[in-house]
């Protein structure tokens, strides 16, 4: 089984998926820790009753990022994790972390990439004026949002929209995609040329 290492800052909806996908046999996998940059984070309350190891590291208590990003490193090797899986972790790694996991990082963002990456994705959609956005699971490189892209889902966006309802339909998707875009990474099946993800 391939071993994950979940980083969330808040409500966990895409970490819980995760965990109904390897419950229900659908991904096969196992969380080796849930880290939280944030205390008060829902995510690590959500996995308070399950066996799966949470721990918090609080970007507070650290002078610089790449102090809290090496203890943050150091903790995914004790727990032997292969894969860290970004779910809602809303904060940007330097290029230190991404060449210690190189390759090995998943993020999944509310969106069409390349359309409105970073911050408040639903919002910048709709202020766009777009029919469509979506989400993308895809592969983390140093820039914002910007490595190779693994799967992509397509929503509709509705006249009366808000960026909450929107964000509920896109989220909804997200909750399918995810847990499918990790199993096919577990099953060996994901081959990265360059900028191109192949599916095999
Ligand atoms: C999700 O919509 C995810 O796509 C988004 O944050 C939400 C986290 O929800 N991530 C980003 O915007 C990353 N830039 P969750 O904590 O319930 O999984």
């Amino acid at each position: 089984k391939t071993v994950i290492g979940v980083l969330a800052s808040g409500r966990g909806s895409n970490l819980q998926a995760i965990v109904d996908a390897i419950e229900s046999g659908r991904l096969d996998a196992k969380i080796g820790a849930v880290i939280s940059d944030n205390p008060k984070a829902n995510v690590l309350t959500r996995m308070a009753d399950t066996d799966i190891p949470t721990v918090c590291i609080d970007r507070r208590q650290f002078s610089s990022r790449q102090e809290f990003e090496a203890a943050v490193a150091e903790e995914l090797n004790i727990r032997h994790v292969e894969l860290v899986v970004l779910a809602g972790f809303m904060r940007i790694l330097t290029p230190y972390f991404i060449e210690r996991f190189r390759g090995k990082i998943m993020n999944i963002h509310p969106a069409l990439l390349p359309a409105f990456p970073g911050e408040n994705a639903q919002q910048q959609a709709l202020e766009y004026g777009v029919k469509v956005s979506g989400c993308t699971v895809h592969f983390i490189d140093e820039g914002m949002d910007t490595g190779p892209i693994i799967l992509q889902e397509a929503v509709p966006v509705l006249e009366d929209d808000t960026v909450d309802t929107l964000s509920e339909r896109i989220l909804h998707t997200e909750h399918i995609l995810y847990p499918r875009a990790l199993a096919l990474y577990c099953e060996g099946r994901l081959q990265v040329e360059g900028r191109r993800v192949r599916i095999e």
